[in-house]
């Protein structure tokens, strides 16, 4: 479904359509090495890695593949993770996060991402913690194709 946007400088609306592909496969990506702003515990795993555990172990939605990462440079705000996938689709970086009681949450908004063409999950539906903790999004790869006009 294309997004509309509203552009001040034209008349009417931009609209702004991806090359989209609802069925290419999601990546969920968990830093493993966060440490949620604790002291280095050699002899504990970490949160960002009981974290990894704790979804891994919970199961993955249909379409949705978990890796570990090692640092996504978000150390302050960790734990962190990346929901990405396909060309269409606008990638996110989500930041602290607590540990493995995330997991849950976290997986419902990766099978709700992986039912999106574009990564865009309506705000009413995305939970209270990825409403305000959104560290970063990047455009999809495909390239944007805006037209001009009424709509
Ligand atoms: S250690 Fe997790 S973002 Fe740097």
């Amino acid at each position: 479904m294309p997004a509309l946007c509203p552009d001040p400088t034209q008349k009417g609306y931009v609209r702004v359509t991806f090359s989209t592909n609802a069925a290419a496969p999601v990546e969920l990506l968990v830093c493993t090495t966060c440490r949620r702003g604790q002291p280095t515990d050699a002899q504990g795993p970490r949160p960002g890695a009981m974290l990894y555990s704790a979804i891994d172990a919970a199961g993955l939605p249909e379409g949705v593949t978990l890796r570990a990462v090692e640092c996504l440079s978000n150390c302050d705000e960790g734990c962190s993770i990346v929901l990405r996938g396909g060309d269409g689709r606008w990638t996110y970086v989500y930041g602290r996060f607590d540990g493995a009681e995330d997991a849950g949450t976290i997986l419902d908004v990766a099978a709700r991402y992986r039912e999106t063409s574009d990564g865009l999950i309506p705000w009413r539906e995305r939970p209270t913690h990825f409403r305000k903790n959104c560290i970063a999004r990047i455009p999809p790869l495909a390239p944007l194709v805006p037209s001009f006009g009424d709509f």
